[in-house]
């Protein structure tokens, strides 16, 4: 069983439309729908947004679903110059970009006192994923930054930390959250994100604007991946 998380509505409608044999099973204000695609056990789930949401989604979903598996997908908003609205990002690791006990001797982004900051995917799932041919537009791999924000002014000095100190190629509000929970709990994990917006001062107008075709990019990813998964 995979487990395919997307924070908003728009990040999961096209893997609900094709699941086959979907069944839905509820927990408190959370609905997972169980069923398959390309012939695959899949167990599909909308989080909310932020890392608590992500978090606490993907500790319920090891627990109960024992996935074999886990890949988070949706938008992100990018920092490198060359990505462009509508590219494919796997994350080779993603790092909490808001976490700062730099005052207390840790790094940007290091949990304190645990070995984690920069959290490595699986190296199976991003090969698998590295080898997508999209309909249009690229696939890349790199750093994926995740916190509670949304960017609208990625060159303000204030966020130069983003580049300067996590080299990151984007940004987003789940990812890391999620892989750490699937690190610590020793589950297989993936960050596949499309690039909606330039976390500039007009990331909000691109995001929704893109939101209505987001999972359609991350679904053909994925039913790539489901295909050649071992
Ligand atoms: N997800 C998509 N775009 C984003 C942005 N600009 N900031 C944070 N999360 C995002």
């Amino acid at each position: 069983m995979i487990a395919i998380i997307g924070a908003m509505d728009g990040e999961i409608a096209e893997f609900l439309a094709v699941l086959e044999g979907k069944k839905e099973e509820k927990w408190t204000d959370f609905t997972f729908y169980v069923g398959r695609i390309e012939g695959r056990d899949v167990i599909v789930v909308k989080s909310g947004v932020g890392k608590v949401m992500a978090a606490l989604v993907a500790q319920h979903v090891i627990e109960v679903y024992k996935p074999d598996a886990i890949i988070f997908t949706g938008l992100a908003g990018g920092l490198n110059s060359e990505l462009e609205i509508g590219d494919i990002l796997v994350a080779e690791d993603c790092v909490q970009h808001d976490l700062n006990a730099i005052s207390l001797g840790f790094q940007r982004g290091e949990v304190p006192y645990s070995p984690y900051r920069f959290l490595g995917c699986d190296k199976a799932l991003l090969d698998l994923a590295l080898k997508y041919k999209p309909e249009s537009g690229k696939v890349k791999k790199g750093r994926i930054l995740t916190g509670d924000q949304f960017i609208t002014n990625r060159t303000l000095k204030s966020l130069q930390y983003l580049y300067d100190d996590l080299a990151g190629d984007a940004v987003e509000m789940e990812g890391a959250a999620v892989g750490l929970v699937a690190t610590v709990n020793k589950v297989p994990f993936l960050l596949a994100r499309i690039i909606s917006d330039r976390a500039d001062t007009y990331a909000h107008i691109d995001f929704a604007s893109f939101l209505p075709k987001a999972s359609r990019i991350s679904l053909s990813l994925i039913q790539h991946i489901l295909r050649g998964f071992a």
